[in-house]
Parts: structure tokens; sequence; C-alpha cells
């Protein structure tokens, strides 16, 4: 049997026809930059999540640049970030002219580390970027209230956890900000890269949309410099036949990550991912922890299961970040994770059988290596 990591086509393959009629409305329409399906999408958008506005932009890396950028963001401040994220939620700090602090991430989870902010604010410090990885929220209660304290900026990251709450609350509506990717592989993914940042507060909205369109929202018009981030037509009305179907997909995702659990429960030496009380994951990855993790995914692959390690080296210790001479007791959650995790294959197609055959083969490998 097969397990792909991924299966695009086959997610594809149930709406083909709507998202074919979308293209087909757009060409006809021949309005390929903002126009009404864009307009449309940021409404829906902005209602879903439970916030006053939306502003689509290219991608999820400039909606982060964007919001900070707009957010004030200056030389030699300093913005703390999760030690474990995509690096996009770090580089964009410095590519806006601040500087990226690192927190490590929890002992038992992948988000920040809430009781470890404190310790790295100083006076230059302006703002936070909680990241809700892999589907799970931060412990938004914690940010928010040091935020307050210390009179910072919030911004979730919210790359990987479309419509995933937080003491009943969806992300995206307990900061000052927060950013979405509709990468394709993402819990909402476009045909191609798009992006969207959501908020409450009109003025801070206006600026980023302002921002976003060469800094005027009237053609010819230029209020302050800008860059060129928008979300296409295309990718707006692709994504407004998806936005119908990312509950029902939402709820597949937990379904599938329900049975891995269950399935997995009794596999010694396995370690699962956990849900923190209060929350809701929406599974973009379901990943696990192994301590021979190279060994378990190369015998998944021999039996035709493909894996992912997200990430395979923590934030702190890529080469871009060397000039901070980083060591692995300065964070060190997020250096003993890079070596054991593992993403399982999961998607809202994924079949039980599909998920039940995975199961057994890491059944099979942790029973052939256990130790004597
Ligand atoms: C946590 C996180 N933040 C930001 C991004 C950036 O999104 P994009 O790829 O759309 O630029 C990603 C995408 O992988 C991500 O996972």
């Amino acid at each position: 049997m097969k397990v792909p990591f991924n299966d695009l086509c086959k997610h594809h393959s149930f709406i083909r026809q709507e998202i074919d009629i979308a293209i087909s409305n757009v060409i006809d329409e021949s309005s390929f930059i903002r126009g009404r399906h864009v307009t449309e999408f940021e409404e829906r958008f902005a209602s879903l999540i439970g916030t006053q506005h939306c502003i689509s932009c290219a991608n999820g890396t400039d909606a982060l640049y964007i919001t900070v950028k707009a957010l004030g963001l200056k030389s030699d401040q300093e913005v703390i970030v999760p030690a474990h994220s995509w690096i996009s939620t770090s580089e964009i700090v410095t590519q806006a002219g601040g500087t990226v602090v690192f927190c490590d991430t929890k002992s038992n989870g992948y988000t920040i580390d809430v009781s470890k902010i404190r310790e790295k604010i100083t006076d230059k410090t302006v703002g936070i970027i909680p990241v809700h990885l892999f589907g799970q929220p931060a412990d938004m209660d914690e940010v928010v209230d040091i935020a307050r304290e210390f009179g910072l900026w919030v911004v979730e990251d919210c790359a990987q956890a479309h419509l995933a709450t937080y003491k009943g609350k969806r992300v995206g509506t307990m900061g000052d900000a927060a950013t979405f990717s509709f990468y394709p592989g993402k819990n909402l993914g476009a045909l191609g890269d798009a992006g969207a940042i959501v908020c409450s507060d009109k003025l801070l909205a206006e600026h980023m949309a302002k921002f976003a369109r060469h800094g005027g929202l009237v053609k010819g018009t230029h209020d302050i410099e800008g860059i060129n981030s928008r979300m296409d037509s295309l990718q707006a009305a692709i994504l407004n036949v998806k936005l119908d179907y990312i509950e029902k997909w939402t709820w597949q995702r937990q379904e599938a990550a329900s049975r891995y659990l269950s399935r997995l429960s009794s596999v010694e030496s396995i370690a699962l991912p956990s849900v923190d009380k209060g929350k809701t994951h929406v599974w973009h990855l379901f990943v696990i922890q192994h301590e021979d993790r190279e060994g378990l995914a190369l015998f998944l692959k021999e039996h035709g299961v493909q894996t992912v390690i997200n990430y395979p080296v923590a934030l702190p210790f890529v080469k871009a970040y060397e000039r901070f001479s980083h060591k692995p007791e300065d964070f060190p959650n997020a250096y003993y994770n890079q070596s054991r995790i593992l993403s399982l294959p999961l998607f809202p197609e994924i079949e039980n059988e599909q998920i039940d055959y995975v199961c057994a083969l890491i059944e099979e490998y942790v029973s052939i290596n256990r130790k004597p």
C-alpha cells in the first residue's frame, strides 16, 4: 500500500468541477487583480474567523511582513518568536529592520513556552509572534497578559491553524493582528501562493491594505510607500469554493488524528502529540517523536509511507542565525525535539486503512527494535 504524506490530487478531485467553473469565470471576466472575488474572499474569511477586517495578500510570509511594518517595527527593536517554526516567522522581523529574539518551545508541546517569555523581554522589545504550530493554539491568555503588562503587540501566526480554537475563540481573534497562509498544502490552500491578515482595528487594517498595494487603495494614489503583495483573483475565486468545505475538512483531519492517537496509544517509545485542555487542534501536521526517528522514517519509506520532518533544524540553529551563536542549552526543548520529530501522513481524505497500515508498520518497527 502507498500512503502519501498529502494527496492534493485526491483532495481536488472532489471539487474539481467547481474549481474549473471558478477559474473560467475569472477568465471570462478578465479581472485578474482584486475585483469581486478578492472582496468576497476578504469578507467571508473575516466573518469565518470572527474579526472585522481581512486584508488579502500574496502569501503568509508577506502577511507577517506587512503586519510588523504596519505596527511600526523600527531598527534595533526586538521581537520575540518561538524557536520552533517555519523561518517566515523570524525572517520577516529581520527584513523589516528589527532583531529576532528566540524563545524556547514547551517541553510537552511545540508552541512558545510562555514561562520563558519574560526573561527575553528587554527595553527594546516591542512585540511577540506566537505560532499556533502544527494546528494547536499557543497559550494565548498568558501571551496576551505578558504583552499587556509590558506594552507589547501580539501578532498570531495562524499559517498552520485555520479554525483552531482556544477557550472557544478562533485563532486570529486574540492578538492585535493575525496572519494566515494559503500555501497549497495548508488546511485551506490555494492553487499557488496566497495569504491574508485579519484584525479588528480599522485604522491598522487600512494601513496594512495600503502598504500591500503600493501605498494607496485607489489606483493612482500613493499615500505612503508600500510593496506589491496582492492575492490574485484566480486564487481568491478558488479559495471561495474551498471556504464551503473548510469546516468539513477540519473535522476529517480531527477524525484521522483521533484514529492515529487511539491506534498508537499503546506503542511504547513513541511520543504522541498532546492536546491541551481548552484547545481544539486542527492537525495541520500529526507529529510523533521517536529516539530513532531516521530508522523509523526509512522503514516507513521502504513500505510506501511518506513522512516529513517539520523541521529538521530548530530556527536558532539554522545557518541564517549563526551570527547569534546560540547554544543547544539556550533552547533545550526545541533542540531535543529537532532530532526526534516525525510528521505522519494526515490529510482530510486519508483512508482508515491507510492510517491502520501506518500504525501497524510503526508497531512492527518498534517491536523489531525493542531494546533487550
Ligand atoms: C508557521 C508558518 N508561518 C508562516 C508561513 C509562511 O507562509 P507562506 O508559505 O504562504 O509564505 C508558513 C508556511 O509554511 C508557516 O508554516
